[in-house]
């Protein structure tokens, strides 16, 4: 084996919890990343709370871990939290991915793993938080949105932000066109902010995330419509 092969084996990985309750695009971005040998994570734990996700079964294909939990067998969301963080606790994790998992958080929950959960968004935050984004958007006639990979706070799809990557709304789009059109941006900065993360590139610095020890790059400018510029 040459060194270089070596070397890229040898990269710790750091453990992370998915959290899904549906489709899981974003799960096997995670997961295709993780399988890299270089790539300083791996997916220790799927937990959905809905049984019949099709992430699990997304899951069962790369020879992760799942658990589930109705939280519907639950008396409350303190109770239904309290038993998913020990499901995370058990299986090692030290970073919550947050992928698509439709529920809201106890106080408590979120509070346990502050600054060590994060989730992502269909939206340029902290524009359209919330549910029906792509509706809204188009709706809004914005003509530029994207995705967002934040820290998680107790607010809905709020916290510090890690990573954003934009797409054009084209004048034709419908919220189907535009969902798969931010989905290839989501597949790309997820496995990317928890690159980052894993390599302890990201500090919290008065609720903003900082980026150290990575060297910043300027891309060309975006805009839409494209149209001459005058100077
Ligand atoms: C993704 O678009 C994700 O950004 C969104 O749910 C979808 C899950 O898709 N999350 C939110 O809206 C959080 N507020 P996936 O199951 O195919 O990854």
């Amino acid at each position: 084996m040459s060194d270089a092969a070596s070397t890229k084996q040898n990269v710790t990985k750091r453990k992370i919890a998915v959290l899904v309750s549906g489709r899981g695009s974003n799960l096997k971005a995670l997961a295709a990343a993780c399988a890299q040998p270089d790539f300083p994570a791996e997916i220790a734990l799927v937990f959905s709370n809905r049984p019949n996700a099709q992430a699990l079964s997304i899951a069962a294909d790369y020879g992760i871990p799942t658990q589930t939990l109705d939280h519907k067998e639950f008396e409350d969301r303190t109770e239904f939290d309290a038993a998913v963080s020990e499901i995370i606790d058990q299986s090692g994790a030290q970073l919550v991915c947050l992928a698509g998992y439709m529920r809201l958080f106890s106080e408590e929950f979120v509070n346990r793993w502050r600054d060590r959960m994060i989730n992502i968004h269909p939206a340029l935050l902290p524009a359209f938080k919330g549910l029906h984004v792509h509706e809204r958007a188009i709706e809004a006639g914005v003509k530029i949105t994207g995705a967002t990979v934040h820290f998680v706070r107790l607010g809905t799809d709020e916290g510090p932000i890690i990573i954003q990557g934009a797409v054009p709304v084209l004048p034709d789009d419908t919220p189907e066109t535009l969902e798969a059109r931010i989905l290839t941006v989501e597949h790309k900065i997820y496995p990317e902010a928890v690159r980052m993360i894993a390599q302890g590139h990201t500090r919290i610095v008065n609720e903003r995330v900082e980026i150290v020890d990575e060297a910043p790059s300027v891309a060309d400018c975006f805009i839409v419509p494209h149209v001459a510029i005058r100077d």
